[in-house]
């Protein structure tokens, strides 16, 4: 270890500033997978992706086409007695609004106060080229400990809808001894630690219609129900006073956690007063009973994403509308199911929904919640990893976001996941001026070849 060790951060040091000028070229590309538009950016981007493993060292590399935005895979294969690894990440990145709230543009990417500013910045270009300069380290420097597989996606932040198929379809190829993500958030460089679970997620659209028309609202206001008054006061009583979730059997299913686990969780380094002068609110809100933490790591929610109907233009327009839409997710925990879940939530609203409307509900998209062990070969690798890049162990976390593919890899691959993340939940992700810390990419790089030789070493037994 000790040799490679002094092998790689020469290399590394060595080729620093290339590092960063790559992925600068990276993050200039709007690979936006939510919007069309963008299909020719997602095309370029997969293309890009591909260049650069080709480059690092992969023997091959290809852009997959599926039912949707490209997959990019790639291998390197250095002896069939290694353990394989497998790299997952995506390319694709959040559509960039509100525009204006960027102070540099978002695909203009710029350092400042030591920070990478762009989208897609540390979700998850950032983070994927930490496995690809790291890769070449290893690579470039003849010290591989293990094969090495790559499936880069291009529509995670969509639902990752047509990965499951690929998945089946490249059984073969992806067969591997573990799957290495770098898609989360650790708590600091001063307090690494590991994801050791994701919430599940039902994301579903609701449609309240009433009238056949746009109503003149002084003509047929009061005598007509308004679908955006009915859709908020439906909303409106799915929490209780407590802020639980009303749906009949929403948490039938949650799995409790234990409390000495539950204990634990709580000890991770976390400052309530830092966490609501950064997001700017003067109090927190939340299921009763659960510290903040617990919210955002073991418990479920339901949240309104979006919300419309009626004229939302400049000025005013006096106009009853004959629509109102909104768009729900319900982050799940272990036990919940996303296709029960969206069940339930159908046919609750349906229930709730007085005659004077009518309601359609859909399920846009679905993944469940999982959970990573930590009696595992790949969580003693990463934890050794880290503890060998920061100088102390990682903490273990339960993280609050989604990667709906995570639990099919275990269910179609049979593949377990350890989620070693380097972002923090103070990037900005999905918001305006989204950032990755310079510090956190390069230890990332450094981190990463750790990771593989300890896998090596540890798999022998
Ligand atoms: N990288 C995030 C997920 C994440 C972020 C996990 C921070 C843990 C900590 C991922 O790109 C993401 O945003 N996923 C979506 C789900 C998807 C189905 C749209 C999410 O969590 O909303
Ligand atoms: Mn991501
Ligand atoms: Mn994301």
């Amino acid at each position: 270890m000790t040799i490679n060790m002094q092998v790689w951060t020469d290399y590394q040091q060595k080729h620093k500033d290339r590092f960063l000028a790559e992925l600068f070229d990276l993050l200039r590309i709007p690979s936006v997978s939510a919007d069309s538009g963008h299909a020719g950016d997602i095309r370029a981007c997969a293309e890009a992706v591909r260049q650069r493993l080709l480059q690092a060292g992969a023997d091959l590399v290809e852009v997959c086409p599926t039912g949707g935005h490209p997959v990019v895979y790639a291998e390197k294969s250095v002896g069939a007695d290694r353990p394989t690894v497998l790299v997952y990440g995506h390319y694709d990145v959040q559509p960039p609004d509100p525009l204006e709230l960027w102070h540099t543009g978002p695909f203009e990417p710029v350092i400042r106060d030591g920070n990478i500013y762009a989208r897609g910045a540390s979700d998850d270009k950032g983070q994927i080229y930490m496995h690809i300069k790291a890769f070449e380290t290893m690579a470039q420097t003849g010290t591989l400990p293990c094969n090495v597989r790559f499936m880069i996606e291009g529509e995670e932040e969509v639902g990752s809808e047509h990965l499951e198929k690929f998945l089946k379809e490249n059984k073969g190829r992806l067969k591997s001894d573990i799957v290495l993500i770098s898609d989360t958030s650790m708590i600091s460089l001063e307090s690494p630690s590991l994801e050791m679970g994701l919430r599940g997620l039902a994301y579903m659209e609701v449609e309240v219609t009433g009238p056949s028309r746009d109503l003149h609202s002084g003509v047929f206001g009061g005598a007509v129900a308004n679908p955006a008054t009915m859709l908020c006061h439906l909303i409106s009583t799915l929490h209780d006073s407590n802020n639980r979730i009303t749906i009949p059997g929403f948490y039938e299913e949650v799995a409790e956690l234990d409390p000495a686990s539950r204990k634990k969780l709580n000890e991770a380094p976390f400052d309530l007063e830092t966490y609501k002068k950064d997001l700017g609110v003067k109090e927190l809100w939340g299921e009763k009973g659960y510290t903040t933490l617990e919210r955002t790591g073991i418990r479920p929610t339901l949240e309104i994403n979006g919300i419309w109907g009626g004229y939302t233009g400049e000025g005013s327009k006096t106009v009853l509308p004959s629509k109102a839409t909104a768009k729900i997710s319900m982050r799940l925990v272990p036990g919940q199911n996303s296709k029960k879940i969206a069940a339930l939530f159908t046919e609750h609203l349906k229930k709730i929904t007085p005659p004077s409307v009518s309601i359609r509900v859909r399920e846009l998209h679905g993944g469940e919640p999982v959970v990573t062990p930590m009696d595992s070969i790949g969580y003693r690798a990463a934890e050794k990893a880290i503890e060998t890049a920061f100088g102390k162990p990682p903490i273990p976390t339960r993280g609050g976001g989604s990667i709906p593919i995570v639990a099919l890899f275990e269910q179609v691959l049979g593949i377990k996941t350890v989620l070693m993340g380097f972002g923090l939940d103070s990037d900005n992700l999905h918001s305006p001026n989204e950032k990755f810390a310079v510090a956190n990419y390069f230890k990332g790089i450094e981190t990463i070849p750790y990771f593989h030789q300890y896998f090596a070493e540890l798999s022998k037994g």
